[in-house]
């Protein structure tokens, strides 16, 4: 071996070292779910029926909640169908969850009376419509602060003093990439985002001494009926803006909200843009651990400068779209 390639051969060793030694200490324990009740609100259809598949895989007993009961029985069929436990509960309930809280409470109740304890809530049920801020009715903007904001604290709120004095559990939030950032479309529904991240971050604090751990998932563009739905609103901007991140499968999604959720994760994200942007995006958030928050100091500079590069781009895109509307509407 001549002495070039002795050179590169102990760089590429030394930096093999570097990543085996930081995937071991980063590297987090996951909880174990086989068992315990999970509840999955938004279970019948997308992420959050694929995040309630990973937790019968799991072992988990599972109950998803959602309001239209055709959906729910065809989502217990699919979970039903990857039991792992002779004896694994596996049910549904319909249950409007931004109706008003007594209507949660009440259906909380029963499913802890037929499947036990509640050990760990996925909050998955939502939904977008998209448009300027002039061009959201005003229906629409309370509409996406009920289901999105109130139908997440209200099973949340339920469960909260039960987990505490269980002195565990784990709490879901799934928000949005849209809850980082304000982007051009997604006023209300980034809104209605931005307030689950205020409220995820609130209970991390609240509930730390107790045991209780908080994930905030924040899912960029994933294939769901949810998605199918958001599309027939979406101005162009926003789907060039939004879909420049690709498209998520959403049995990945579901599959990394729960391992997340599992290893004490605050921010569950899938991609590197993702990453880059909760980490750009870090703020006050809280810690989780001595490797992430080195490589937070270290890269929240540079990023700010991409952060920026981004930003350009996206005002680009909207400054184009409008010289686009201006020549059709003059022809
Ligand atoms: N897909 C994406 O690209 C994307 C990106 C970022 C964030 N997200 C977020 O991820 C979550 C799941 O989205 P998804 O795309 O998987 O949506 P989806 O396929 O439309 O599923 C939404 C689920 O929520 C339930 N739901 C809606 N309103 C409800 C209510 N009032 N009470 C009870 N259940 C209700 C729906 O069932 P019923 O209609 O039968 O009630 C359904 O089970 C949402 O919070 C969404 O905002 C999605």
């Amino acid at each position: 071996m001549d002495h070039q390639t002795e050179i590169i051969v102990t760089v590429l060793g030394i930096a093999f070292v570097h990543c085996l030694i930081f995937y071991l200490v980063s590297r987090k324990s996951r909880t174990n779910i086989r068992g315990k009740h999970v509840v999955v609100t938004g279970g019948s259809s997308g992420i959050g029926l694929w995040a309630a598949i990973e937790c019968v895989r799991l072992g988990a007993d599972v109950t998803i909640v959602a309001r239209n009961v055709q959906q729910l029985e065809k989502a217990k069929q699919q979970l039903l169908e990857r039991k792992v436990r002779d004896e694994q509960k596996i049910e549904y309930i319909s249950i409007d969850l931004a109706k008003d809280y007594s209507t949660v409470v009440a259906g909380f109740e029963s499913i802890e009376n037929r499947s036990g304890p509640i050990f760990m809530l996925v909050n998955c049920a939502g939904m977008a419509v998209c448009g300027t801020i002039e061009n959201t009715s005003i229906e629409d903007a309370k509409l996406m602060m009920d289901v999105n904001y109130f139908a997440t604290l209200f099973p949340t709120r339920f469960i909260l003093p039960k987990m505490k004095s269980a002195k565990e559990g784990i709490i879901v939030i799934t928000a949005s990439q849209a809850a980082l950032v304000g982007l051009y479309g997604y006023g209300a529904y980034g809104a209605s985002k931005f307030a689950l991240r205020g409220l995820a971050e609130t209970i991390a604090m609240e509930t730390k001494h107790c045991g209780v751990s908080v994930t905030l998932a924040l899912p960029a563009d994933t294939d769901t009926p949810g998605l199918a739905r958001e599309n027939e609103s979406k101005p162009i901007e926003t789907k060039i803006i939004s879909g420049s991140g690709g498209l998520a499968k959403p049995q990945d999604v579901g599959r990394k909200i729960v391992h997340d959720a599992l290893k004490g994760s605050f921010f569950s994200v899938s991609g590197l843009e993702s990453w880059i942007l909760s980490t750009l995006c870090v703020g006050m958030a809280p810690w989780k651990g001595p490797i992430l928050c080195v490589l937070q100091f270290y890269l929240l500079g540079p990023l700010r400068l991409v952060g920026l590069l981004i930003q350009w781009n996206f005002h680009r895109i909207i400054r184009n779209c409008a010289k686009e509307k201006e020549k059709a509407e003059i022809q």
